[in-house]
C-alpha cells in the first residue's frame, strides 16, 4: 500500500480534513500511525522532550535523529521533519545541503520551514530541486526571539496583511501544504479561501482544511501549553500516580514478585536443587 503521498495531501484542499499531530519517537508514532494522516516531526521536539526554553536552540542532528525513530515507528501516514533554526536561513546551497540531509537520512517525504519573508527564496529553491515543503505562517515560533514571546498574530489591520503576504509567498515557492498557526477565525478562513493547498491550523479555528495539535500538549502530559489546545487525556496524572505506586511498592518490597523473578533451571523444571 504504501505512504500517503505529497499528491494525496494536495488533493486534499477543501475535502475531509487532514488529521495531523507531531511525533518523535518509534513508540509514539507507531499509536498514531493508523490515525493521521500526516505525522509532523516538530522542532517542538526541543521543548517538550529535551527542556529547551523555546526551538531555537534545535539542531539539524537533533531532528533527524527523531525522524528516524518517527520512520520507523510508523508506515502509512506521511511524515514531514521541521527544518529547524538556523538551517535554512542562509545561502540556497547550504539549505539544500540540509534538507537532503534530512530527506536522505531519515527516509521522510518533506520538510516543514517556517515562512520569515527572507527565506521564501531559499523554499522555492528547495520545491524547484525536488524537495517537498510544507509551509508555516502566522505564529511563527522561530521568531520568539525577534518577536520578544508567543502572540496571536493579524489580530491588527496591518498586521493581517503581513501574514496574507507570507500565505502568498509560500504558495508562490512552491508549497504543498501550509500550517496556519496562531489566527483569529476571519483570517485563518480569508488564508484558506485564497491558498490553493491544504491549510492546517493550529491554534488558527476551525475554517482550516486540516487540524494540528503537538501530541503532548493534547495528551495532558506536557504542561505549559496555550489555550488554543483541547485535552484528550490526562497523562501526567496517569504517568505520576503509576510512579507512586511503584516507589510505594519497591519500598514495601511488593515489588518484584516472584512471578517477575527468574529462578535457576533446575528449579523451573521442578527438579530439588543439589
Ligand atoms: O514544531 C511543531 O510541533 C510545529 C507544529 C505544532 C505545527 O511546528
Ligand atoms: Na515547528
Amino acid at each position: 500500500e504504501g505512504r500517503i503521498t505529497v499528491r494525496d495531501i494536495r488533493q486534499r484542499k477543501g475535502g475531509a480534513p487532514l488529521v495531523c499531530l507531531t511525533a518523535y519517537t518509534a513508540p509514539m508514532a507507531e499509536l498514531l500511525d493508523p490515525f493521521c494522516d500526516i505525522l509532523l516531526v516538530g522542532d517542538s521536539v526541543g521543548m517538550v522532550v529535551h527542556g529547551l526554553p523555546s526551538t531555537v536552540g534545535v539542531t539539524l542532528d537533533m531532528m533527524i535523529l527523531h525522524g528516524r525513530a518517527v520512520m520507523r515507528g510508523s508506515r502509512r501516514a506521511m511524515v514531514v521533519v521541521d527544518l529547524p533554526f538556523g538551517s535554512c536561513e542562509g545561502a540556497p546551497e547550504a539549505a539544500f545541503a540540509n534538507a537532503v540531509r534530512v530527506l536522505q537520512e531519515t527516509g521522510a517525504h518533506a520538510v516543514k520551514i517556517e515562512c520569515a519573508p527572507a527565506v521564501l527564496g531559499n523554499v522555492r529553491y528547495l520545491v524547484e530541486r525536488g524537495v517537498p515543503v510544507m509551509g508555516h505562517v502566522g505564529l511563527r515560533p522561530q521568531a520568539v526571539l525577534a518577536e520578544g514571546g508567543f502572540r496571536a498574530r493579524g489580530r491588527e489591520a496591518e498586521e493581517r496583511l503581513q501574514v496574507l503576504s507570507e500565505m502568498r509567498g509560500a504558495i508562490e515557492a512552491g508549497v504543498f501544504a501550509l500550517v496556519v498557526e496562531g489566527v483569529a477565525e476571519a483570517l485563518a478562513s480569508e488564508i484558506t479561501t485564497q491558498c490553493p493547498v491544504p491549510t492546517i491550523g493550529i491554534g488558527a479555528s476551525a475554517a482550516c482544511d486540516g487540524q494540528i495539535l503537538v501530541t503532548e500538549d493534547m495528551l495532558g502530559l506536557f504542561e505549559r501549553s496555550p489555550r488554543f489546545v483541547r485535552r484528550y487525556g490526562d497523562l501526567r496524572g496517569l504517568v505520576s500516580s503509576a510512579v507512586e505506586r511503584y516507589a510505594a511498592d519497591v519500598a514495601a518490597r511488593r515489588f518484584p514478585g516472584s512471578g517477575e523473578t527468574y529462578f535457576s533451571a533446575r528449579r523451573k523444571l521442578g527438579v530439588p536443587p543439589v
